[in-house]
């Protein structure tokens, strides 16, 4: 039984696992495979989700676990109950594995220490999304082939990024070649390091464009002064799609805001990959949920 907290410290041959055990469920075509009858998971989201919530439950309904479904908005969280209380509180009810998303950085490997059934991690604040990555790379992998010497461009609000932060760590180690794009006030100097930043034409030149959403909800007032300002420069607009090499892709992880980062008419884009990376979102999840129930 293993938690996924994230994939810096995880190994390449580890996810190099969890993405062959994916396209394995990928080619199982029953709805449903009990691996994990009488094993009982909580998704516990302290943080609004459509994609990774419904499809952990998928995947756990898919592997014939019992789901219960924890929504802090109409929990004792809203009468002040901390974290660490909820997710103890479910652990001694019985829980086999939380699934878990967070706001504040640094809670999750906190709380990991601090209670012993395996956590996987949803989403914490701006630090990493693993099993979005995990669907990323599973996406580009079965596109290319391969992933060492792709080009992958991570284009946004990167500041705010836990998916961009993921993909990076995760890509390196299989030897992608990852470069960064990001007006200044969304650039996360600390990433410089591993990845240089370049402009919006050099980008684009890639295999793959991953577009970010601008979290405005995570902005100071004010840092997105135009939305269509932004679009102009950063957006990958028709104007842009229409450039691309013919074997280029684009992934953007949703939600999206549409005619920001990314024109409406480029969602669902013939080399768009968007709702591609939705539905694998399912047979990943199911690969790591048994990873941390089996
Ligand atoms: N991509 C993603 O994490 O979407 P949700 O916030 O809807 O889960």
């Amino acid at each position: 039984e293993r938690s996924l907290l994230g994939l810096k410290e995880l190994s390449s041959s580890e996810i190099g696992s969890i993405l062959d055990r994916a396209a394995y469920w990928e080619s199982r075509t029953e709805k449903v495979v009990p691996v994990l009858k009488d094993r009982f998971v909580a998704n516990m989201f302290f943080e609004n989700s459509t994609r990774t919530r419904f499809s952990f439950e998928m995947a756990e309904k898919r592997l014939g676990a019992e789901v219960l479904n924890f929504s802090a908005a109409v929990s004792s969280v809203e009468k002040g109950e901390s974290i660490h209380d909820t997710v103890r509180t479910l652990e001694s009810m019985g829980i086999d594995a939380g699934v878990i998303r967070l706001k504040p950085v640094g809670l999750l490997a906190d709380l990991a220490t601090k209670v012993s059934m395996p956590l996987i991690n949803a989403g914490d604040g701006n630090n990493e999304h693993p099993t979005q990555a995990l669907l990323d790379l599973y996406t580009m992998k079965k596109h290319f082939g391969e992933l060492k010497g792709l080009k992958v461009s991570i284009i946004g609000d990167i500041k705010h990024s836990r998916v961009a932060r993921s993909n990076l760590w995760a890509l390196q180690k299989f030897g992608a070649e990852v470069k960064l794009c990001a007006p200044e006030i969304m650039q996360a100097p600390e990433l410089g390091s591993y990845a240089p930043y370049v402009s919006m034409d050099e980008a684009l030149c890639a295999d793959v464009v991953m577009m970010l959403r601008v979290q405005l909800e995570r902005h100071a007032e004010g840092l997105l002064r135009s939305a269509e300002q932004y679009r102009l420069e950063y957006g990958l607009t028709e104007e842009r799609a229409a450039l691309l090499a013919p074997h280029v892709i684009i992934m953007h992880p949703a939600p999206i805001n549409r005619n920001v980062e990314i024109d409406d008419a480029v969602v669902e884009h013939p080399q768009s990959r968007i709702f591609k990376q939705m539905s694998n979102g399912v047979p990943i999840r199911m690969a790591v949920v048994e990873r941390a129930m089996k």
